[in-house]
């Protein structure tokens, strides 16, 4: 209704190596062009649908939420109280536990899809998107595959774009010396599932992020034997004190005292509720937890019971890797282990560079410049949602922000539409 298929005019012509092998569209979309249908790019949609602006999502995988239905493993929970991770205007089912399953999780986000009547386009990978000065609009080109077996191009043009494609949207794959030569099973946290096939295996995790923690975890529950790999520093703060959030209880501080002071509280307690973790390996990074993730964006794990598998030595925990050679690995202090597998819970990154031609708003690692609440907002109708480092709660809150930013301008604009348009009509019936 709102959008319309256009034969491509000469002045928005594609060209480029893959020009004739594709097929072409040109869509003009009357709203924005939202990329990514994860939980930031639903609950923007929700927000317009809400004001009545029309939009289009476009997401590459065939499903929305795509991390949390094929990317994450079968024993994830969320780690916050689900009063934190609910997008706007929605909350999570009554029955459902304090910390939700990924499962359940992916059920409350297609009823919010469903409830708001937002229908993503499927399989389309956007490309690039690049302003055009010229006309004041932007050009998102996408390679789609959903309707046909030949790939379409598709280019969408639009006034405002809306990043929403996540801080996790590729897996990072570090370069270690001779994994060429280790032979046995390598993957990345994001395509592991349960340590079922694992037991008596002995697996090596490079990472102590929260992956790392809870696939060693998981390992351990199957009986597999994890060497969880710890170069740098981490910390470990207990999900829960006396019962309450350790999340919720930060936030509460925080509306009192300084970052500083709230972070030696948060350590004061894990070092009574935990101990002394740097015993086992896991040495503490200078700063405290929130001052970390505030300048470096590093999260701190909440831990579900990984801390007491390291304590009876079920899961290991051993320094940086030198390098790999046939089912070994050689550490940093030259120890060298004999292993069966490599699960790399190395991390995630944005891939906002790779197709957003634009360096003004968004950083070279594809984060906002303007750190939170304000990178939201950026020149020429763009607007970024989820990178703020600080989860659902986060990219909700840039969502409603950016949700009635264009639904204030789309209405001022159409309603001076409607106004030129009626003059023009008043003038021409004048003329007869
Ligand atoms: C294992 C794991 C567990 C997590 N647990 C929690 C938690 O408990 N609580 C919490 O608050 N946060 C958690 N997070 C962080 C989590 O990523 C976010 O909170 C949430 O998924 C962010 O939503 P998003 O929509 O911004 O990004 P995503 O969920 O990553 O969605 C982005 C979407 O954009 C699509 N996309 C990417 N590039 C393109 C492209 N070029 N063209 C078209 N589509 C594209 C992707 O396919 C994806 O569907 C977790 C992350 C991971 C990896
Ligand atoms: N709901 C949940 O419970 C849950 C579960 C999993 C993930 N998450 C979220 O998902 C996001 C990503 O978490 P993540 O754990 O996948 O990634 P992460 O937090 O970025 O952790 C990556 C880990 O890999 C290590 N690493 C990277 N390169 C390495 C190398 N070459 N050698 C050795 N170690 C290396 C890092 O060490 P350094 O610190 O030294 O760089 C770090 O420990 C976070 O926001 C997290 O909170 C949530």
């Amino acid at each position: 209704m709102y959008n319309t298929c256009l034969k491509i005019p000469d002045m928005f012509q594609t060209s480029g190596p893959n020009h004739d092998f594709f097929a072409h569209r040109c869509v003009w979309v009357n709203g924005p062009v939202i990329v990514g249908a994860g939980p930031s790019g639903l609950a923007v949609g929700a927000g317009l649908k809400r004001q009545g602006v029309p939009f289009v999502i476009l997401e590459r995988a065939n499903c929305i939420a795509s991390l949390w239905q094929n990317r994450t493993y079968d024993r994830l929970k969320l780690h916050l109280p689900k009063q934190f991770c609910q997008l706007p205007d929605f909350p999570f089912p009554e029955e459902f536990p304090e910390y939700p399953t990924k499962y359940q999780f992916i059920s409350y986000l297609a009823s919010y899809a469903k409830h708001f009547d937002i229908n993503p386009h499927f399989n389309e990978i956007v490309q690039s998107a690049k302003y055009d000065e010229t006309f004041g609009l932007w050009r998102v080109k996408t390679i789609s595959t959903s309707s046909s077996d030949i790939p379409i191009e598709v280019e969408y043009i639009c006034k405002w774009l809306v990043v929403a494609t996540g801080e996790n949207a590729e897996k990072v794959l570090p370069e270690f010396e001779g994994l060429q030569d280790f032979g046995g099973h390598v993957m990345h946290a994001c395509d592991y599932k349960s340590g079922e096939s694992y037991h008596g295996k002995r697996v090596l995790v490079v990472g102590c992020g929260n992956s790392g923690m809870e696939v060693s975890l998981d390992l351990s529950n199957h009986n597999a034997c994890p060497s969880m790999v710890v170069r740098s520093s981490v910390h470990v703060l207990p999900r829960e004190v006396l019962g309450r959030s350790t999340f919720e209880l930060a936030v509460t501080m925080m509306k009192w005292l300084p970052l500083w002071m709230v972070d030696k509280v948060l350590l004061l307690l894990s070092r009574l509720i935990l101990g002394n973790v740097e015993k086992y390996g896991l040495k503490r990074p200078c700063l405290g937890p929130l001052q970390l993730k505030n300048t470096h964006g590093k999260t701190p794990v909440l831990d579900i019971g990984a801390l007491e598998k390291i304590r009876s030595g079920k899961i290991k925990v051993v320094p940086g890797i030198k390098r790999f050679s046939s089912g070994k690995v050689e550490l940093v202090n030259s120890e060298i282990l004999e292993i069966d597998s490599v699960i790399l819970a190395t991390g995630y990154r944005s891939n906002v560079p790779s197709w957003l031609k634009e360096n003004e708003f968004f950083a070279e690692d594809g984060i906002p410049k303007n750190p939170f609440p304000n990178g939201w907002k950026g020149n020429a109708g763009l607007y970024a949602v989820g990178f703020t480092r600080r989860g659902l709660s986060g990219a909700s809150l840039d969502a409603m922000s950016v949700a009635l930013d264009i639904a204030k301008i789309w209405k001022e604009e159409t309603k001076q539409k409607k106004k030129t348009v009626a003059a023009r009509h008043r003038r021409c019936i004048s003329h007869f």
